[in-house]
């Protein structure tokens, strides 16, 4: 594709802010949204081990969840104060009303909506989401997903996911957004 048409053109600031419940795929498709619009990846859970220096299960294990919690508001807020970027946050960043709220103003959020026995399937096995660690994770995600879609259904854009390539979502979401910069331009 030339590269004018590579642009990411945002309806809102110059992020990209990729929410959704865990096993959505934001990091993978976050990755290769980057690498397409040229742009660079942040991935809000690697930014928070970082700063941390210990893994996100570590995290809640040691200080508990409400830690994580504000560890992820203050590091979401840092990321979004920075150069533009495709950011992935944690499947729990946008359920934070402060956090919500600092997205909308800054950037562009897009929710990657799977059904959830898909994610159930893509989840299964890994053993790096405290979450999930505890009791049964198909319950666990089923319940979270009630909880929170409709909050996700806030998000500015939202694009379906499913059991597919990453390649097809992919392209279903720079479709969108093309779409919308379509819109914005007339
Ligand atoms: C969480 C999702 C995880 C991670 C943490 C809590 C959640 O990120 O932030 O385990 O509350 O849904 P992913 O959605 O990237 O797995």
């Amino acid at each position: 594709m030339p590269n004018k048409q590579k642009k990411l053109k945002l309806p809102k600031g110059n992020t990209l802010v990729i929410v959704g419940l865990m096993g959505a795929g934001k990091s993978c498709i976050g990755r290769n949204l980057a690498k397409y619009y040229g742009i660079p990846f942040v991935d809000a859970d690697r930014e928070i081990e970082e700063a941390a220096g210990c893994c996100v299960a570590d995290i809640f294990e040691i200080y508990g969840e409400a830690e994580f919690r504000d560890g992820e508001r203050r590091v979401i807020k840092r990321i979004l104060e920075g150069e533009p970027c495709i950011l992935a946050t944690g499947g729990g960043a946008f359920m934070n009303g402060e956090t919500r709220k600092l997205i909308s103003q800054t950037g562009t959020s897009l929710w990657l909506k799977a059904d959830v026995e898909v994610l159930i399937k893509r989840t299964s096995g890994r053993k790096h989401r405290p979450l999930l660690n505890k009791g049964n994770p198909a319950n666990v995600l089923r319940k979270l997903a009630q909880e929170r879609y409709p909050v996700y259904g806030e998000a500015d854009i939202v694009v379906e996911t499913k059991d597919e390539p990453l390649d097809a979502t992919v392209k279903r979401v720079v479709a969108t957004l093309k779409k919308l910069s379509v819109k914005d331009d007339n």
